[in-house]
């Protein structure tokens, strides 16, 4: 069995990774939020933490890549090796947000079945790299997934990320796995799953109904309960003590690489939006943490909610 953590925009960087990767059961992979691959660009400082080898240390890393030009993505994808030292990519296939798929990227793309059959002909002649791909199964209707899966047999996709939901599902409703199904029974590939799996009964019920699907990918199911995976494979029930001490070890982080109070709060806070429901009357604390202007206040918060509060059965 292999476990995933998903690329999480303004979440999942490389601080909270290596964080997570000290305290918690380690993952097989870890891929970075989306990198925009654009003309001419070059990395960012941000980018380069992302993906560097000293930033990352031992963790097997995988960049994602956004675009919908495929000389965009040789060029990106091929710096990410020869600078980097990576021998794979992930392409973002599954990005619902309005301002990526207007552009035809993330989801947008899979409304364009020739133009991505092109792109990725060309991407899988010209990079001699391992190419794996995070989909989501349509835009508009579930019956996409047919065309999809008809483009996706055809190349040596050395994994597939499924995330069985439309884009205009956004993360809402449940996942789509009568199309998961379809993949399962028609792809030759290697397969993994993604989507709302939020604590060991959801990872059950999947493996149980889809016995030969072996990867895992958690997003916010992992970061509102940072044991989930440690519980799945370890059979250690989460425990307050070591939330707590991920957490000073991630606000640490964050108050040695930021500058300013804003900035370190601003990333603890979009954490606490998932974390807080992990804790019994989690409600005034979270607003407090919400409306905290200080690091101080913000301190003072959390040490209330973790001595006063447990973590949820
Ligand atoms: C805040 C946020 C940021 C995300 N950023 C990315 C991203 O950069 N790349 C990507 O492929 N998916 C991104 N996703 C999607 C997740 O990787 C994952 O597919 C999705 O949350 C469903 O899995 P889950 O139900 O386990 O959370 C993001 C999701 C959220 C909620």
């Amino acid at each position: 069995m292999k476990d995933y953590m998903a690329p999480m925009e303004g979440v999942t960087n490389f601080v909270y990774r290596r964080t997570y990767h000290r305290f918690y059961h380690p993952m097989d992979k870890y891929f970075t939020p989306f990198i925009s691959a654009k003309p001419k660009k070059n990395l960012s400082f941000q980018e380069i933490c992302e993906v560097s080898p000293e930033r990352n240390e031992g963790m097997y890393v995988v960049p994602q890549i956004l675009t919908c030009n495929a000389d965009d993505f040789i060029r990106t994808a091929q710096l990410l090796k020869d600078d980097y030292g990576h021998q794979e990519v992930n392409l973002n296939l599954g990005c619902p947000s309005g301002t990526v798929t207007a552009k035809g990227k993330g989801a947008g793309f899979l409304a364009e079945p020739q133009k991505l059959d092109q792109f990725l002909d060309q991407i899988f002649s010209k990079l001699d790299m391992k190419i794996s791909i995070k989909t989501r199964i349509g835009t508009h209707y579930e019956e996409d997934w047919e065309y999809l899966l008809a483009i996706y047999e055809k190349y040596p996709i050395h994994e597939l990320i499924i995330h069985p939901r439309i884009q205009t599902d956004m993360y809402r409703g449940v996942p789509r796995l009568g199309a998961y199904e379809k993949a399962v029974n028609r792809l030759k590939m290697p397969l993994c799953y993604n989507g709302n799996l939020f604590s060991a009964a959801d990872y059950k019920r999947i493996t149980e109904r889809f016995p030969d699907t072996c990867c895992f990918m958690y997003g916010r199911g992992l970061i509102t309960n940072p044991g989930l995976v440690t519980e799945i494979r370890e059979g250690i029930r989460p425990d307050k003590k070591t939330v707590r001490e991920f957490h000073d070890c991630l606000f640490e982080e964050y108050r040695e690489l930021l500058s300013g109070e804003r900035n370190v709060l601003f990333r603890m806070k979009e954490l606490w939006s998932y974390m807080a429901v992990n804790f019994t009357n989690y409600e005034k604390y979270a607003k407090k943490i919400k409306k905290s202007q200080h690091l101080s206040e913000y301190s003072s918060v959390v040490s209330s909610l973790f001595a006063e509060q447990d973590l949820i059965d």
